[in-house]
């Protein structure tokens, strides 16, 4: 197909094989800078004159403040101020558009005496080092009047789901509908409902704010955030400021997942106090504070119905959805977005519901909808499969749409069956005992291990975004590339690297990558898996640009000018936008995960003791960092399979889980070796680098294969997440 001819990049121009650097497992270019602790993150930067802010929470979940008592707090040792919603520094309203400004929550910090979740924001203290702030936010004396507070969402009320940012823009509101009400051909039929628990975002790095203001006009806020220039477009609406006195820098983040896509109300509060202090501020989030101030993933419950014919062939789908939201903000868990993408079928009734209940605003989670959207699906198509007798494997083949039947487009580049062909193939799952607890292990000290074997498909959505990179050739021989996109553990400055590599035929240890700051042309969003896809395009036509803007055909030859004039640099910036493909094709990523289980019964002991998985998303600029990013997913999702929940105190609201030792998650000893191959062609439909995203896929289907697996191994179909031991006894 044609592509705007403005991005039509020539991959191999200015290079020859054997200095092809995409393609290969290349190192991450951050990654001493990070082992050896030369990456500065946000907390780290040192300022001569920083104070401390320590942000006083709410105990209740549900009601008003009477009143509140500051005295003792503000004649605490080394205590320089102390802000409550009587005297708090001015915050302006964004426009809260996604355009101009977003934030979460959208009710801003301090704005009144109301309570909504247990741990708002209702002061803070600053002092001249952390544990003196620390120590005098206790002393402040807050008198609420509480109110009984929801947080149980098995009792929520729930309503149609108000729209919800998302797929192109598109996904209004998660309701969808095709067929007839009267569905013919039924011949075997599932219904079951699946729930997953709240899942709190823990990053390693905990939200960590500095803002320094030169003067009160213009400020530098150093915050680890996944869209920079947005970051910097919202603060200067909170602020009151022109978007250029703004610079926000981010070079450095440690795990965002979805948590940093946006200023949260402790950064908003630490930028807006620094101005009235005139002292270079840090706000730097506790795990606790994290609980209610960083975002989290809604528990969900999701109905689903799938009705086949003897043959397998599904002749409708249903699929109801629920999550719930924080009273200051609407955010739906958008489960029912992969439906329409997975199965073929003439019927598919979709619904999305939303219920409030006091609790922090959730926000986006690595795969927001299709992480538990595709636990529920995976796990029901097992079921069906168990109840056609057909292998699961072969359900999938069978079903597959080759359009995305809500958008009516072709898929382009889905190499799906190979994922699930491959994967197999590389499990060995032709080896399986179909019927359940039929496979055993020995065991040392107790009755045979049951062993299960499961399996699951995984789909993130191909986004794309436009962006700008800037290239400069210097006369020390190097190419430095700038955006203000960033790496948030993705692998970001190693990709970049690597593109800018080949399309100047230099080797990558010349490229030099500077990410993350605002004063650089605007590299897009870290987020909905699209860095890669967004800015390589970019960066490989700033490339291009760069040599015709030196007049000269190869970098060798735009050095050696440089030398000869004495001149300091040849600059070129270049925009790459998706344009028209995205009328034609839908674009997704597509894998398949195959999975061994053991299973003790005496102890509900559940080990996960062998993983393969097989992707395809389209082109793979470096095996080694995609093959991380798909184990990171995969480990997530593990912990969202077998650990992470949420759950509140039912009278007080306040929630029973606060760190990192009570928010359980896996750790080494849990995970076993983790198999990733890739299948496919380059998806040149999508973009000139023809990369689809590969942050987000890895945790879709990993809840579904293990439970999966649990059925083999026992015949105990879990419907609830997590996976804990009382549930296997
Ligand atoms: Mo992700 S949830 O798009 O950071």
């Amino acid at each position: 197909m044609e592509v705007n001819m403005s991005q039509n990049i020539s991959q191999n121009s200015n290079q020859n094989a054997t200095t092809s650097v995409v393609g290969t497992a290349a190192s991450r270019k951050d990654g001493r800078a990070k082992v050896t602790g030369t990456a500065t993150y946000a907390a780290e930067h040192q300022l001569s004159g920083l104070v401390h802010g320590y942000v006083v929470t709410s105990p209740i979940a549900k009601g008003r403040i009477r009143s509140i008592n500051t005295t003792a707090a503000a004649q605490a040792p080394g205590v320089i101020a102390v802000y409550t919603h009587q005297n708090s520094p001015q915050i302006f309203k964004p426009a809260n558009n996604w355009m101009n400004s977003k934030i979460y929550e959208a009710r801003l910090p301090l704005s009144d005496d109301q309570i909504h979740y247990a741990g708002q924001v209702v002061g803070m203290v600053v002092a001249d080092t952390l544990e003196r702030a620390r120590h005098a936010a206790h002393l402040v004396q807050v008198d609420y009047e509480p109110q009984a507070p929801q947080v149980n969402a098995r009792t929520a009320n729930y309503q149609p789901s108000p729209p919800w940012f998302g797929e192109d823009f598109t996904f209004n509101s998660g309701s969808f509908s095709t067929g007839s009400a009267e569905v013919t051909g039924i011949e075997a039929q599932i219904e079951a409902t699946y729930t997953t628990e709240m899942e709190l975002h823990a990053p390693m790095e905990p939200h960590a704010t500095i803002a320094h203001w030169q003067g009160k006009d213009a400020v530098t806020i150093y915050e680890p955030s996944q869209y920079v220039l947005l970051t910097q477009k919202t603060y200067a609406e909170l602020l009151g400021l022109a978007v250029e006195r703004v610079r926000i820098l981010s070079p450095y983040i440690g795990g965002g997942f979805g948590s940093k896509a946006f200023p949260w109300p402790p950064s908003i509060l630490c930028a807006a106090a620094a101005r009235d202090l005139g002292r270079p501020l840090k706000v730097v989030n506790s795990r606790r504070q994290m609980t209610a101030n960083a975002g989290h993933r809604s528990e969900t419950e999701q109905t689903l119905k799938l009705s086949a014919t003897a043959a397998g062939k599904l002749v409708l789908i249903e699929h109801l959805a629920k999550s719930c939201t924080s009273p200051v903000d609407v955010f739906p868990e958008p489960c029912t977005i992969v439906t329409p993408v997975m199965y073929a079928a003439p019927n598919i009734r979709l619904e999305q519901q939303l219920a409030v209940m006091n609790v922090g605003t959730p926000t986006f989670m690595r795969a927001p909808g299709e992480a538990p959207g595709m636990w529920a699906l995976e796990s029901a198509m097992d079921e069906l499969a168990w109840t056609l007798k057909i292998d699961p494997v072969q359900l999938r083949i069978m079903n597959q749409t080759q359009s995305h039947q809500r958008k009516n487009l072709p898929f382009s580049a889905k190499q799906f069956t190979e994922c699930l062909e491959q994967g197999a193939e590389r499990f060995g799952w032709q080896g399986r005992s179909p019927e359940p607890r039929s496979q055993v292990s020995p065991s040392q000290t107790q009755d045979d291990l049951l062993v299960g074997w499961g399996m699951a498909a995984a789909t993130f959505p191909g986004y794309r975004g436009a962006t700008s990179a800037k290239v400069r050739l210097l006369p020390d021989g190097t190419a430095h590339v700038l955006s203000s996109g960033n790496d948030m553990g993705t692998g970001a400055y190693t990709v970049v690297g690597m593109t800018a590599a080949d399309a100047l035929g230099l080797p990558l240890n010349q490229i030099r990558v500077e990410l993350g700051d605002s004063l650089l042309p605007d590299g897009g969003i870290a987020g909905g898996s699209q860095m890669t896809a967004s800015l390589t395009p970019s960066v490989a036509l700033a490339c291009q640009e760069v040599l015709k803007a030196a007049e000269a055909t190869t970098a060798a030859a735009a050095f050696e000018k440089l030398r000869q004039t004495g001149r300091a640099a040849f600059e070129a910036t270049a925009s790459t936008a998706p344009g028209e493909e995205t009328k034609q094709f839908a674009f997704n990523s597509w894998g398949a995960h195959f999975c061994e289980v053991t299973v003790d019964e005496l102890l509900g002991r559940l080990r996960i003791t062998r993983w393969v998985s097989v992707m395809n998303i389209g082109r793979v600029l470096n095996p080694k960092t995609a093959a991380s990013q798909v184990r990171g997913g995969i480990i997530m999702g593990m912990g969202q399979a077998l650990m992470e929940e949420c759950h509140f105190d039912p009278n007080t609201g306040f929630p029973v889980v606060y760190d990192l030792a009570t928010y359980h998650f896996p750790a080494h000893a849990d995970i076993p070796r983790i198999e990733v191959a890739f299948v496919g062609e380059p998806d040149l439909n999508f973009n000139p680098m023809g990369v689809r995203g590969v942050g987000e896929i890895g945790i879709t289907g990993v809840a579904a294969a293990i439970a999966n697996a649990v059925y083999h191994a026992t015949g105990k179909r879990i419907r609830s997440l997590p996976i804990l031991p009382e549930k296997l006894l």
